[in-house]
């Protein structure tokens, strides 16, 4: 009798724990949320090995952020929502006068509006930021993200495209914007002129999370 308590009772037992790992694999769900301006006019933004604000993949053109952001989501598969952080026609699309614009809207500190929302935030654990460096900072769209949701208990991974700045500390700003949300340390940073040969190392960063 002690022996049929006791294997009913460890039965139960592994039941419950697989049971409690089933919830929690399907709680951990990833959001890519990206923002990315590739540039279309001028030569420079569109000859990619000088290193522009563009990655070209099998004829397909894409901003050096989306490609990353798009690498991720696709290497996470069914557990990643892919969500772009969406300012309409807000920046113009050239290269001399967005960099007018940009550098007097981050002065002024004034967001842009977001075109998308996200649906349901609560539903991820896990929050993949990626974004180019602006003006030696993440540009104000992220910040408006940021604003609009609380991410508080959420871990944060961060994915930065540049020019020459590295992380220009977004992972500071990112921090003071989301006090309660963990930042992860674990960062891929890449330069503007590596996106495209990266897509392995894209890959592999992806993976870990
Ligand atoms: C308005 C603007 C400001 C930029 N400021 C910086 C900067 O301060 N430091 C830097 O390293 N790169 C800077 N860059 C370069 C971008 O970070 C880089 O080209 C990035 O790969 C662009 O990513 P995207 O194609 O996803 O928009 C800037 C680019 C633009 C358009």
């Amino acid at each position: 009798m002690k022996r049929l308590i006791l294997t009913v009772s460890l039965a139960l037992a592994l039941t419950m724990t697989a049971s409690a790992n089933g919830n929690e694999v399907s709680r951990t769900k990833t959001l890519v949320a990206y923002f990315s301006f590739p540039i279309d006019s001028g030569k420079e933004a569109l000859d990619a090995t000088s290193g522009a604000s563009v990655t070209i993949k099998n004829g397909r053109h894409f901003g050096n952020a989306q490609f990353i952001a798009m690498t991720i989501a696709d290497t996470l598969g069914e557990s990643a929502d892919l969500f772009e952080i969406d300012t309409g026609d807000h920046y113009p699309r050239d290269y001399k006068k967005i960099f007018n614009a940009t550098q007097s809207e981050q002065r002024k500190n004034v967001k842009p509006k977001l075109l998308k929302r996200v649906q349901n935030i609560a539903q991820y654990d896990k929050i993949v930021i990626v974004c180019p460096v602006w003006w030696y900072k993440m540009p104000l769209a992220v910040q408006s993200f940021l604003d609009e949701y609380d991410l508080s208990d959420k871990t944060i991974y961060l994915s930065v495209t540049h020019g020459g700045s590295r992380s220009a500390g977004i992972e500071r700003e990112i921090a003071a914007a989301e006090p309660k949300a963990t930042v992860s340390k674990n960062m891929l940073i890449l330069s503007r002129s590596d996106t495209a040969k990266s897509e392995q190392k894209i890959k592999d960063w992806a993976k870990g999370l």
